[in-house]
């Protein structure tokens, strides 16, 4: 992997505003489009950016930017653990700019959300799920010390409240 050089500046982790939320529409459409060969509703789509950026406790983003401009992203949602006593936050909507790949943007954001879980004492680990075929993205979760948890996700969605129609 190359890494930032004298040209590359560190990417530069901060929370999300709500003038981001275009950026983050456009990362969402792209991510989705790239990893799952989706075209998300970008009505919705908004809808769910705006309501998460006005609430965070929803789900909270992170932005990493270089030369001020958005290069990546990444949010965190919470699920309380019962057996740790404790919360887990997992990583969603995570994606960098194929033009900044491979130049450390998300091992900045993730470091960065690992110090802030890790500065609260209620906060036990970090998860994600992750696409079968998405192995550039396997490998870089394993490059960042995190490992597979052994879990298959299932999942009901409704089709009558957005989810897709039942194959
Ligand atoms: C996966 C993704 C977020 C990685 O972001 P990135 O900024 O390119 O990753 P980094 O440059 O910070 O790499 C961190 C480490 O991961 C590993 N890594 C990154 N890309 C890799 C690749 N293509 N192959 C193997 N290892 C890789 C490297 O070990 C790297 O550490 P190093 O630079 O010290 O060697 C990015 O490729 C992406 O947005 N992909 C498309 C969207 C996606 O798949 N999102 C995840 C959905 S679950």
């Amino acid at each position: 992997m190359s890494h930032p050089g004298p040209t590359s500046p560190s990417p530069l982790v901060r929370d999300a505003r709500p003038a981001d939320r275009q950026v983050i529409v456009a990362h969402n459409l792209a991510l989705a489009r790239e990893t799952e060969s989706k075209e998300l509703d970008p009505c919705v789509l908004t809808l769910g950016v705006e309501r998460a950026l006005d609430e965070p406790d929803r789900l909270r983003y992170w932005v990493a930017e270089v030369d001020g401009r958005v290069v990546g992203q990444s949010a965190v949602s919470r699920e309380w653990s019962d057996w740790r006593c404790g919360w887990i936050w997992w990583f969603q909507s995570v994606y960098v700019v194929p033009e900044a790949r491979g130049l450390g943007v998300f091992r900045a954001l993730h470091r960065h959300i690992r110090d802030v879980a890790r500065s609260s004492t209620e906060v036990i680990g970090l998860r994600l799920y992750v696409e079968r075929e998405n192995h550039r993205a396997q490998s870089t979760y394993r490059a960042l010390g995190m490992q597979p948890g052994g879990y298959l996700v299932y999942e009901e969605f409704w089709p009558d409240r957005g989810g897709p129609p039942r194959a």
